[in-house]
């Protein structure tokens, strides 16, 4: 299937590791130039060589920033410069780290904010800042997609600060797929579940810390959860979530799509 990405600009955001850099490389791989951004330089820029050698892609395809998308500023400098540099854009990917675990007696009001701030509030900044460049876009594609998390759907203990973030993001994307559909823009979330990168590598390791349950065995739980009994990897990720920015997922918009192996219970 062609999915029509061939000759269009991205930016993804919390791009030099994981769910992010692995969207990066499909969407080289079909053709598209593609702005990766994360708060690291070094990290961002050793991505980019990642992501060049892993592609094959042309040295101008690829365009690494440093942003740290907590900073409404940061967001402004990175989707000028990738205007600037590919005369456009048609697809935008937001996506960030992941907020700490904690029960609620160990979340103080800075941390809650923090962790709004991380998964909700630059979500939200990044899609007011880019909608221009993407409504110049639209007749010729334009598509968002916010990388959120299974604890949308079924919220998972100790991880409050992500089941509370992601359910406003769903909102968010719900109330905005309906405002800009008429414009042709599509906006859809997708929920990655237990997929393994440095984020779940962490998230074991903290999990351990706090409970002393062995880190094999956390995981060994986790992929249990699944319908498929495995956790998934950050390709499978990535596929799904190019195929929702293509242009052969023009008529899907305002959908939470789930990767998680079946880990979600519910029938809808
Ligand atoms: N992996 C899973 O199983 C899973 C499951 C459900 C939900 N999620 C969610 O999916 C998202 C991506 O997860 P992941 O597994 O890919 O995590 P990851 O491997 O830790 O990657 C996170 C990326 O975001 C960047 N980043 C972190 N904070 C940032 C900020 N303030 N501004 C810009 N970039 C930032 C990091 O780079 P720098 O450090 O250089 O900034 C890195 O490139 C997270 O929100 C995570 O909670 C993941």
């Amino acid at each position: 299937m062609d999915l029509g990405l061939n000759g269009k600009t991205a930016f993804v955001a919390g791009a030099s590791s994981g769910l992010g850099r692995a969207i990066a490389k499909e969407l080289l791989q079909e053709g598209c130039r593609v702005a990766i951004c994360s708060r690291r330089q070094d990290r961002i820029h050793d991505a980019a060589l990642w992501l060049r050698e892993v592609t094959g892609c042309a040295v101008d395809h690829i365009l690494p920033l440093v942003c740290d998308v907590t900073k409404e500023q940061d967001i402004r400098h990175a989707i000028d410069k990738t205007i600037k540099a590919f005369g456009g854009l048609n697809l935008l990917v937001t996506n960030a780290g992941g907020p700490p675990t904690g029960l609620i007696d160990d979340l103080d009001a800075k941390t809650w904010r923090s962790a709004l701030e991380l998964n909700l509030i630059s979500t939200i900044n990044m899609c007011r800042i880019a909608l221009p460049a993407l409504r110049v876009s639209a007749a010729n594609h334009a598509s968002i997609l916010m990388v959120s998390s299974l604890s949308a759907k079924q919220p998972i203990t100790s991880l409050y600060l992500s089941n509370v973030s992601r359910a406003g993001v769903q909102g968010f994307a719900k109330g905005l797929s309906e405002e800009i559909g008429p414009e042709g823009i599509t906006v859809n979330t997708i929920l990655p579940g237990y997929t393994k990168t440095d984020r779940l590598s962490h998230l074991s390791e903290s999990l351990n810390a706090q409970t002393g349950t062995p880190i094999d065995e956390i995981e060994a739980g986790w992929a249990a959860s699944s319908a498929l009994k495995r956790i998934g990897t950050e390709d499978e990720f990535a596929a799904a979530a190019t195929f929702l920015l293509s242009a052969r997922a023009s008529f899907i918009t305002g959908q939470a799509v789930v990767v998680d192996g079946g880990a979600v219970k519910s029938i809808l």
